[in-house]
């Protein structure tokens, strides 16, 4: 499987998702801000994966602190990599967990606060993988033997830090024995459908069709269709899930078809701390991307462009979160809670 994110000597090694699939280029950030720069630009992208990065980034960052003003440069550090996309509360709990930890380390010398970071940061990495190996086992049943998953974005093992949310259910299907197939929506704008789902699925042999956006309508429609799984940037207290722009238009014509609907997420995805999704930030991204095909206009010049990156489904819509601590069903409101561990 393709390796997302990596920390090495060098610095941290990233695929670069913007060249995928017709070239295979790692890049090599060498500094927190090129951390940053690569989350911002979508070299790397997806919420765990935009986590484990940024925490990557901090350990990396504080591996040239100054000795004097040591506690204002990880700020700097932490405030840069929170400014690149606000979305995605993976980012921030990363983050706020190597904040606990440096907090922590009070009193210890220079070296053991940048081993330790660069510790944590890996073993966040790896956590992941195993998180998102646990969702799969916990998704896995709930795919129906012998039909199609549609899926929207990218949710794989490019997402994360490897196997992957949405993608890591249909890989445990797959690997339970079910006989599945997929379609992936192209998902425009960024096309993450296109050119990152479809490309992950052919190099495990999953059979998959892509489709574009306006066409999921019609195959929900038509029976072939026997679930959705879909990712997630975050799920507020009550259910309602942040995701890819297109993300909601799927939901409504799943529900209007029978289709159930599924998010698979890890408990990091949830913000508790949100009543609603209506208090959820979206990301509005450079109108480049709409009027723009790789580089090629396809829009006349001047013409105004709206590009919010995600949106944001009720959780009427939503027939099950899966999570690594297993599955939560309506009422989200209590589910959501009891897999967090809160009262
Ligand atoms: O803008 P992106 O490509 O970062 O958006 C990604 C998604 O919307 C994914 O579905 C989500 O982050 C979940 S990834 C496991």
């Amino acid at each position: 499987m393709v390796e997302t994110v990596e920390w090495t000597p060098a610095g941290v090694v990233m695929i670069d998702q913007t060249r995928l699939p017709r070239q295979e280029v790692y890049v090599t950030c060498r500094t927190y801000q090129e951390v940053a720069e690569a989350i911002r630009t979508m070299v790397i992208r997806g919420a765990p994966a935009i986590g484990v990065a940024a925490a990557m980034g901090v350990a990396l960052g504080m591996q040239r602190a100054p000795a004097a003003k040591r506690d204002e440069y990880f700020a700097q550090v932490c405030d840069t990599l929170a400014r690149t996309r606000p979305t995605a509360v993976n980012l921030f709990w990363a983050l706020d967990r190597m904040k606990r930890l440096y907090a922590s380390l009070r009193g210890r010398s220079v070296q053991e606060i940048q081993e330790a970071l660069a510790d944590e940061a890996r073993r966040m990495k790896l956590e992941d993988i195993a998180i998102n190996e646990a969702i799969g086992r916990h998704g896995a049943a709930l795919v129906p033997d012998g039909k199609t998953v549609l899926t929207h974005c990218n949710a794989g093992a490019l997402a994360t830090a490897g196997y992957g949310t949405a993608l890591g259910v249909i890989r445990a299907a797959v690997a339970a024995g079910k006989r599945v197939d997929v379609f992936a929506d192209e998902t425009r704008p960024f096309l993450q459908g296109a050119r990152l789902t479809v490309w992950e699925l052919q190099q495990d042999g999953i059979p998959a069709t892509l489709i574009t956006d306006s066409m999921a309508g019609h195959f929900l429609k038509s029976g072939r269709i026997g679930c959705v799984v879909v990712g997630a940037d975050r799920i507020a207290a009550n259910g309602d899930v942040a995701n890819k722009i297109g993300t909601y238009s799927l939901a409504v014509l799943a529900r209007e078809n029978g289709v159930p609907f599924y998010v698979a997420a890890p408990v990091s995805t949830l913000d508790l701390t949100l009543d609603s999704g209506a208090q959820i930030p979206i990301e509005e991204r450079p109108a480049a991307e709409v009027t723009h095909v790789f580089g090629v206009p396809v829009a006349p010049e001047g013409i105004r462009v709206e590009n919010p990156a995600f949106d944001v489904t009720p959780y009427r819509y939503v027939t099950a979160i899966v999570t690594e601590r297993g599955v939560a069903r309506p009422p989200f409101q209590e589910s959501l809670r009891r897999l967090a561990g809160q009262p």
